[in-house]
């Protein structure tokens, strides 16, 4: 990966602790993520990687150090709206999705947040629905759905605005072997193809290798891995 790519996601001696600072949890951590890149943080579990994720998608804010995601700062209220309407998509370890509406009516959300029209709406839904193989399933509810079915859905959701940068919680947590492989290869391919920077949080060690640069989370800190 060229180093001449700008930095689109980037956190400088970041902190973060939780009950009074009783959990450290992240101990003055630096990462910087270039455009394109599809970037694994790998790390066992209480390690830290959602806790990464969230400071980054503007979920949480940091003790001490600074964060900078698509030229905005994730701590600011209007950036942090900006960033999740336009810029960012987030894929939940657990999807939240919402489980009595259907697969169409889950990928609304994002687009009534930016009051997109309808028909752009209903062409955007299909297009995604359609390249993740869920177009079949389009009227049916989350809770009726496989894991992976509703993995696929939530990486919909997420990219329903045309994001910049992805960051994913474990997508594959939850799936089979086989399941888990397709939805990364699904989120490689949005990487390698549509150019779009993935910054994915697993503790299996074969998806980190696929990635482009494996960053492991451990005792706080963060640990540049060669593939
Ligand atoms: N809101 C919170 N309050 C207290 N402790 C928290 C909170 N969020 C996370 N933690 C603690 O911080 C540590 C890191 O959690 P985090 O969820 O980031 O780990 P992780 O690497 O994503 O783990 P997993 O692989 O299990 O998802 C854990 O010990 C967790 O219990
Ligand atoms: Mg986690």
């Amino acid at each position: 990966m060229s180093k001449s790519r700008e930095i689109i996601a980037e956190a400088r001696e970041v902190s973060k602790s939780y009950d009074g600072g009783r959990i450290v949890v992240l101990r003055d951590v630096s990462l910087a993520v270039r455009t394109g890149e599809l970037v694994a943080l790998w790390g066992a579990s209480g390690s830290g990687k959602s806790t990464l994720l969230h400071l980054l998608g503007g979920l949480d804010a940091p003790d001490r150090g600074q964060l900078t995601v698509c030229g905005l700062n994730p701590v600011d209220e209007a950036s942090r709206l900006s960033l999740r309407r336009h810029r960012l998509g987030f894929i939940f370890q657990l999807h939240n999705l919402i489980p009595d509406l259907t697969v169409e009516e889950n990928l609304r959300v994002p687009a009534l947040a930016v009051g997109a029209a309808r028909a752009a709406t209903a062409a955007r839904i299909r297009e995604l629905v359609t390249e993740v193989g869920m177009a079949h399933r389009l009227g049916h509810r989350i809770q009726d759905l496989s894991g992976g079915e509703r993995q696929r859905t939530a990486i919909c959701r997420a990219l329903m605005n045309r994001p910049q940068l992805l960051l994913a919680d474990e997508p594959t947590g939850s799936l089979d072997e086989t399941t888990g492989s397709t939805v990364f290869a699904l989120l490689k391919q949005l990487a390698e193809r549509d150019g779009i920077t993935v910054v994915l949080a697993t503790h299996e060690r074969r998806f980190a290798e696929a990635c482009h640069r494996i960053v492991r989370v451990r005792d706080g800190r963060l640990e540049e891995i060669s593939t």
